[in-house]
């Protein structure tokens, strides 16, 4: 029912929905089945490909090398198990995850890390999904259509410097930590016994809730520990604390670091006894 004047939106486009679909009558091919099935068909390929060198990767494998591992044709079967109480691996994602990475660090807990975790990703995917239906011009030429030009051309632009912001960003907190250790000895007059401790709770992430002569910040109502050892709690409670600090102080919402391993957590349990302020 075209009255006089400009016809509606939903008129045009319900025009042009009929023309594509003459067109694709007279001279393309449907979706449905054409389409489909070359995706299939490279789909399969392409997971051939990989159960293919998966094959190749197992099979080839011949016997334990001198370091214990199996040596194949494409790389070793196993590398060494990994440790989970090392204190010097920096983790760091694969670079395609740099931009979210990087988003993270922009964002400061607490108060606004809700929204580079969950915000921003979550508006930026429903408004991926959204798009089909609010961009239903069938106007193709890029000159024609500038907003999502521009919108496109800012996205990729901002994924560009998050990713080599992402790529070339300093771990700076667990240094700054290491660096005020030799003051911490200083101040403190620790025994040599005590320095490998120190370092270890300058890299473990305990001053991400304890403080320590001014280093670190308090969560979770995490005790300062500048001068824990002049409460005499022993070597042996205290290496049974880092261990499961719940069992020991019922409550505590402080997470286990049995993982460290008992020489490190003795060379911790030495440190903390040691510390008895600044002297
Ligand atoms: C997620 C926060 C958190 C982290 C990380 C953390 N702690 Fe704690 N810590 C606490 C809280 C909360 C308490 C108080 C409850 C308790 O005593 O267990 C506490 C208590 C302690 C105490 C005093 C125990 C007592 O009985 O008075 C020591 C010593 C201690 N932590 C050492 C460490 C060391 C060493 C590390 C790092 C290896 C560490 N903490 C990491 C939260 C934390």
């Amino acid at each position: 029912m075209a009255t006089a004047g400009k016809p509606r939106p939903i008129d045009e486009r319900r025009a042009q929905f009929q023309r594509y679909k003459e067109d694709v009558k007279k001279r393309g091919k449907p979706f449905y089945p054409f389409a489909m099935f070359h995706d299939t068909v490279m789909s399969l390929v392409v997971v051939s490909v990989i159960v293919g060198l998966a094959t190749i990767w197992k099979w080839t494998s011949f016997g334990p090398h001198h370091d214990g591992l199996h040596q194949g044709l494409l790389g070793p079967e196993y590398t060494a198990p990994a440790d989970p109480g090392t204190t010097s691996f920096v983790p760091r994602p694969d670079w395609y995850f740099y931009f979210l990475f990087y988003l993270l660090r922009i964002f400061k807990w607490p108060d606004t890390v809700f929204l580079g975790t969950v915000g921003i990703p979550n508006v930026l995917l429903v408004l991926l999904l959204v798009l089909p239906f609010i961009d239903v011009r069938r106007e193709r030429r890029l000159s024609r259509r500038p907003v999502a030009v521009v919108a496109a051309v800012l996205t990729v632009l901002s994924m560009a410097v998050l990713t080599w912001k992402g790529a070339t960003a300093k771990e700076a907190l667990a240094s700054e930590v290491i660096n005020s250790v030799p003051s911490w000895i200083k101040a403190e007059k620790l025994p040599a016994a005590a320095v490998p401790g120190a370092k270890l709770f300058a890299v473990s992430g305990c001053t991400a809730c304890h403080t320590y002569m001014g280093t670190g910040s308090s969560a979770l109502g995490a005790p300062d520990l500048t001068n824990i050892g002049t409460r005499h709690l022993g070597i042996t409670f205290q290496i049974n604390h880092l261990k499961c600090p719940s069992c020991v102080n019922p409550g505590s919402p402080m997470p286990k670091f049995a993982s460290l391993g008992d020489a490190r957590l003795r060379q911790l349990a030495i440190f903390l006894e040691d510390s008895k302020g600044p002297r």
